[in-house]
């Protein structure tokens, strides 16, 4: 049975393609699920990928990807700059996790450049759209078969 990667994603990204497009480009949650599985695929794993609006929803999630999952990607959206309950799950598992984020969080506002999730993260990736889910999969396929060689 071919291993799997979680891919979670925070409030708001439901609304991708149609929310602040010159910021988050025009492709939608869907593209990038596909994106994810086409990519996923080539490398040999199988992608388990959604989005909640919900904190709490998130926080089982990764508990769940805790006990399942082979490697963790979050972009928590606005929680990223929030949640220390994420955070908190985040932490409680040794499965690598890599954070995403679309835009370039950098660059934009100040309260944007302070993420809870990056403690917890392996590496993060951010500024290049939906192309960053993608260099997230090849990285933590990289980490895990770094892991297994010992
Ligand atoms: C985001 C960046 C966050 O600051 C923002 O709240 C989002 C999306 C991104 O993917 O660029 O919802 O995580």
């Amino acid at each position: 049975m071919a291993q799997t990667i979680h891919i979670l994603n925070g409030p708001n990204l439901n609304l991708l393609g149609t929310r602040e497009p010159e910021i988050y480009g025009s492709e939608t949650l869907d593209d990038l699920r596909t994106r994810c599985e086409r990519k996923a695929k080539a490398l040999g794993y199988e992608v388990v990928f959604r989005q909640s609006n919900h904190e709490g929803e998130l926080v089982s999630w990764v508990q769940e990807a805790r006990e399942q999952a082979a490697g963790l990607i979050v972009n928590a959206g606005a929680f990223t700059h929030t949640s220390v309950a994420l955070l908190d799950a985040l932490l409680a598992c040794s499965t690598p996790i890599v954070e995403v984020h679309l835009s370039n969080i950098f660059r934009r506002e100040p309260f944007r450049h302070r993420s809870y999730v990056s403690k917890a993260a392996k590496g993060v990736i951010c500024g290049f759209g939906g192309l960053g889910y993608e260099l997230a999969i090849e990285a933590l396929a990289a980490s895990i078969a770094q892991a297994k060689a010992g």
